[in-house]
């Protein structure tokens, strides 16, 4: 039948329409993607826009990643690889365990994959059963809950205080288990997104003995490891064997269009995952894990690129306390700053396309990290030129004033 026959574009009278099923209908978007689209259409038009709505680098991969690429398309036929990644690259990421962390970590036990993002799903079906809850802190990365939701897991929102840094503690996952349906896991990011707060050592290794002694899964999302300002983080694993360390070539080697990361998971996962692999993406990208074969090699560049970010994150603290906008959690990793910023509006959805409209600046509401008090902070990310950080706080000092006077406008 002709594609455009009249009999396949009316529908007959009879015909039954297939919804959408409720898994897809009620799975929240990542609100970080929709700005960005938002974002990229202003650009289009008017080409002014500053992103400091999603968290990637404005560099591009270092030079001995795309050196190897390129040696990569020259000589490797780029057929698929193992499901776990290729043996070289696992057993160079294992090697980077002993270096940074001095932590002993098999070849065998890790996993490479397409972004930490498939890390996620394939961490979550390996280790949970459909209903399990997991308890995750808020504000947090959102799509640990959406993915938990999308796998018909979940997700136990555990609320931080200020008091332990805005970083989970033994207390409050003690809490969450005693609750009558308990816990199954636990997911935890330091430095974290949106925040950027680190937890201490003795705090993920008194975390790391809880989830041994309840029985739980700790799942650790190390991805901004390596973005660290005052001290450096330690991996999960050196407290808890029995961690799922998941993590990224994205973030500290500036790499996140290449869809490329890694998980360290304990002995007994790792046919499983593999079967999961296997079937769900048969292997990561081979392009891009030769690539990053070369990525650890690429320090001296990154940590130029890393001081960057630190000039950046004074620009921005600086500059929005200039602002009148004080109440900044604790910037300790990553490229993120979150700010409350209630005083200018009720809606950080609404304030955010706002600031995007009249500046050209693209932030992200608190909304998407936090449900309960989300509307309250806008996050930033730092991770862009030093020009563009300073024109974005300009951008902003010369419409704030006017911007509160249509806040003031609306209550009359
Ligand atoms: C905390 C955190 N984890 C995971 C990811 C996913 O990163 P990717 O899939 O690029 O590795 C992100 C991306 O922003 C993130 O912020």
């Amino acid at each position: 039948m002709s594609m455009n026959s009249d009999s396949s574009c009316d529908p007959s009278p009879s015909a039954v329409v297939p919804q959408v099923a409720d898994r897809a209908a009620g799975i929240s978007p990542f609100l970080v993607m929709d700005v960005m689209r938002a974002a990229n259409a202003r650009q289009q038009r008017l080409g002014d826009v500053i992103h400091m709505e999603v968290g990637q680098p404005a560099v591009g991969a270092p030079t001995s990643v795309l050196a190897a690429a390129h040696e990569a398309l020259r000589s490797q036929r780029l057929g698929y690889t193992e499901a776990l990644g290729l043996p070289a690259l696992r057993a160079r990421i294992a090697q980077h365990y002993a270096d940074y962390y001095g932590v002993a970590v098999e070849a065998g036990q890790v996993v490479v994959t397409t972004g930490s993002s498939a890390g996620f799903i394939l961490a979550f079906l390996a280790a949970f059963n459909p209903g399990d809850r997991i308890a995750t802190p808020t504000p947090g990365y959102p799509c640990y809950r959406n993915i938990l939701k999308a796998l018909g897991l979940t997700a136990s929102l555990m609320t931080l205080e200020p008091a332990d840094r805005y970083q989970p503690s033994v207390a409050a996952l003690e809490a969450e288990h005693g609750r009558p349906a308990g816990l199954r896991g636990f997911l935890l990011a330091s430095p974290a997104n949106p925040t950027g707060t680190m937890i201490s050592a003795s705090r993920l290794q008194a975390l790391g003995e809880a989830c041994r002694r309840l029985g739980l899964w700790m799942i650790s999302d190390e991805i901004y490891h390596g973005l660290t300002y005052d001290q450096p983080a330690m991996t999960a694993l050196a407290f808890n064997r029995d961690a799922i360390v998941i993590n990224s070539f994205s973030k500290y080697y500036a790499m996140t269009g290449w869809r490329i990361g890694w998980m360290v998971v304990p002995d007994r996962l790792v046919r499983p995952i593999e079967r999961l692999a296997q079937n769900l993406f048969i292997a990561p990208p081979s392009l891009s894990q030769y690539a990053a074969l070369a990525a650890f090699d690429a320090v001296p560049e990154l940590e130029k690129i890393k001081a960057g970010y630190q000039q950046n994150r004074e620009i921005l603290l600086r500059g929005l306390q200039a602002l009148g906008i004080t109440e900044i959690f604790p910037a300790d990793g990553a490229f993120y700053v979150y700010a409350k910023v209630a005083h200018l509006h009720h809606d950080s959805a609404v304030l955010a396309q706002e600031i995007l409209r009249r500046t050209g600046v693209a932030v992200t509401p608190g909304t998407d990290f936090d449900p309960f008090e989300g509307h309250a902070y806008l996050r930033f990310c730092y991770a862009g030129e030093q020009a563009e950080m300073r024109m974005a706080m300009q951008r902003l000092q010369d419409w704030l004033p006017t911007a509160v006077i249509d806040k003031d406008k609306e209550g009359q």
